[in-house]
């Protein structure tokens, strides 16, 4: 049943809700690398076969939310908070356009200290300065702060849905609706940004049917970006002894995402990582193109612990020199152009 379902998938991109659920289902490691290897198929017809790079700075670690499952949640006391200055910033901006890579991707959580202007004239200035494509991942802001960055210069934004579930939504994130976050999105598209939205794989209380409707929420977005990653538990948070993402899960999650997208880039995440060595690569070869370096200075990359473990695979993070090694061994190249997303 899957390969009738595979095969509709790679010359149509449609798939329903059953359909997605059955391959999310697969288990049996022939019918597993099927998936795959169509999921690779049409990365490679749709998006080549070049890896782009994004590197990114996490310039502030304060944040005022209360996610259950994220490390820099506000009640978190144990974690050493920091901000970037401007210049420590554009240093960063420079490291990354000395490497060649011409996007960067300015991270925060959501830090009220950094207000809509401030952040407006940021990427002013590291647009007059560095020429560099930049993407916003700042968290939900006003429609006059979203206007004003990309007036300033930015060029797309990231704002991950997290969960298609609504309850669940608002049981994670407390005091949130899923409905405000697609509002942003909708905000986002409009004013023109490319838009990044995206999912965790493994959260506790989610289901196929849940990681079956992300899947059709990213598509019916039409989001440029996809981030799916799973989910790692975080000690110092109140899903401490939830037990983590399955890669296998995560994996199938990002290649049926590419079969119902084609065009999209997708990151393989430092999540898929973390939870298996090696995972980042597993990950390009069943559908992900893009791979985002880190370049958060040392001494402030230790405190942009969203999951545990994150920092420890972020030495520079994945030097160039390796990745371009560790590529080679799977037939891919680094393309070192903007990587915008390629219209169907
Ligand atoms: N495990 C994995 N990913 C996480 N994120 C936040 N907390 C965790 C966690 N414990 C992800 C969210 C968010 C991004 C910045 O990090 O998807 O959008
Ligand atoms: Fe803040 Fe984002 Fe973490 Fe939620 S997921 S606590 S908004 S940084």
């Amino acid at each position: 049943m899957s390969e009738l379902l595979l095969r509709k998938a790679v010359s149509t991109g449609e798939l329903d809700r059953e359909d997605i659920i059955g391959l999310l289902n697969i288990e049996e490691p022939e019918a597993l690398s099927r998936l795959f290897r169509s999921a690779d198929e049409v990365r490679h017809t749709w998006v080549g076969s070049e890896i782009f790079l994004r590197g990114i700075i996490e310039f502030s670690n304060y944040c005022a939310r209360s996610c259950l499952y994220c490390g820099l949640r506000r009640e978190n006391r144990l974690l050493n908070r920091y901000r970037m200055d401007k210049d420590e910033i554009l240093a960063a901006a420079m490291e990354i356009k000395k490497h060649h890579i011409p996007t960067l991707v300015l991270q925060s959580g959501e830090d009220p200290v950094f207000t809509g202007p401030e952040i407006a004239r940021l990427v002013e200035t590291i647009k007059r300065d560095t020429g560099m494509i930049i993407t916003l991942s700042v968290g939900e802001r006003s429609f006059t702060d979203y206007r004003d960055f990309y007036n300033a210069g930015a060029d797309r934004y990231l704002l991950k849905h997290e969960t298609a579930d609504g309850e669940l939504y608002g049981d994670l994130r407390p005091g949130n609706h899923l409905s405000e976050r697609l509002e942003c999105l909708s905000l986002l598209k409009a004013l023109g940004f490319e838009v990044g939205t995206g999912n965790m794989v493994g959260l506790p209380g989610q289901t196929l049917e849940t990681l079956a409707d992300d899947l059709l929420l990213m598509k019916r977005l039409g989001a440029d970006m996809l981030g799916i990653g799973p989910f790692i538990a975080h000690p110092d948070t109140p899903l401490r002894d939830a037990a983590n993402g399955d890669l296998n899960m995560t994996l199938k999650t990002l290649a049926v995402a590419r079969l119902l997208t084609k065009t999209t880039n997708i990151p393989a995440t430092t999540a898929t990582e973390v939870i298996n060595p090696g995972g980042r690569l597993r990950a390009l070869a069943c559908g992900a193109n893009v791979v985002m370096p880190n370049f958060t200075p040392t001494g402030y990359k230790e405190g942009y612990a969203i999951y545990p473990g994150k920092t420890a695979t972020a030495p520079g993070e994945t030097t160039l020199s390796k990745l371009r090694k560790n590529l080679g061994i799977i037939g891919r190249t680094i393309n070192f152009a903007s990587g915008f997303r390629v219209k169907p």
